[in-house]
């Protein structure tokens, strides 16, 4: 990754793209989420503090591990005045993002434990299969048409 002199204090969007490895379609998107903010040029170009590379990072790794970008927002809205993440930041958010892992985690190892009868099947029965209804949560919520009285 270039590095950018210290006496930059203020990205382009190439710039900030190229040292955080997101691509610019992604920054514009993280832009629009509220994630980061820029202001803009008497030309109308975007200009991002040099800290926006600290907040990219610290959505690419929540990312990463599956939180999402509402949960990322929220948490970095939740940071005085909207300052950057700092190590302690992550380390608070990271350890109450974990539970939520684990339980994901949990699930994903029940549905590759149950993928083996699944191969070949593709049934994708409601009553039967753990892809198709992942703890029979169609079963606990409603009776009769489940996913049409659902998609209303
Ligand atoms: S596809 Fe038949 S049990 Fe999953």
């Amino acid at each position: 990754m270039p590095q950018i002199p210290e006496t930059v204090h203020e990205l382009t969007v190439g710039q900030l793209s190229s040292r955080s490895g997101a691509a610019v379609s992604a920054l514009h998107f993280y832009e629009a989420k509220g994630l980061i903010s820029s202001r803009r040029t008497t030309g109308n170009q975007r200009r991002y503090s040099r800290d926006t590379l600290r907040r990219v990072a610290f959505v690419r790794a929540a990312q990463r591990v599956g939180i999402p970008l509402a949960t990322i927002r929220d948490a970095l809205a939740q940071l005085p005045e909207e300052r950057t993440p700092t190590r302690e930041d992550w380390s608070r958010l990271s350890e109450t993002w974990r539970s939520e892992l684990d339980e994901r985690i949990r699930q994903l190892n029940r549905l590759r434990d149950h993928l083996t009868d699944c191969i070949g099947c593709g049934c994708l029965s409601l009553e039967n299969c753990v892809l198709s209804n992942p703890d029979d949560v169609f079963g606990e919520r409603l009776t009769g048409s489940r996913l049409l009285a659902e998609g209303r």
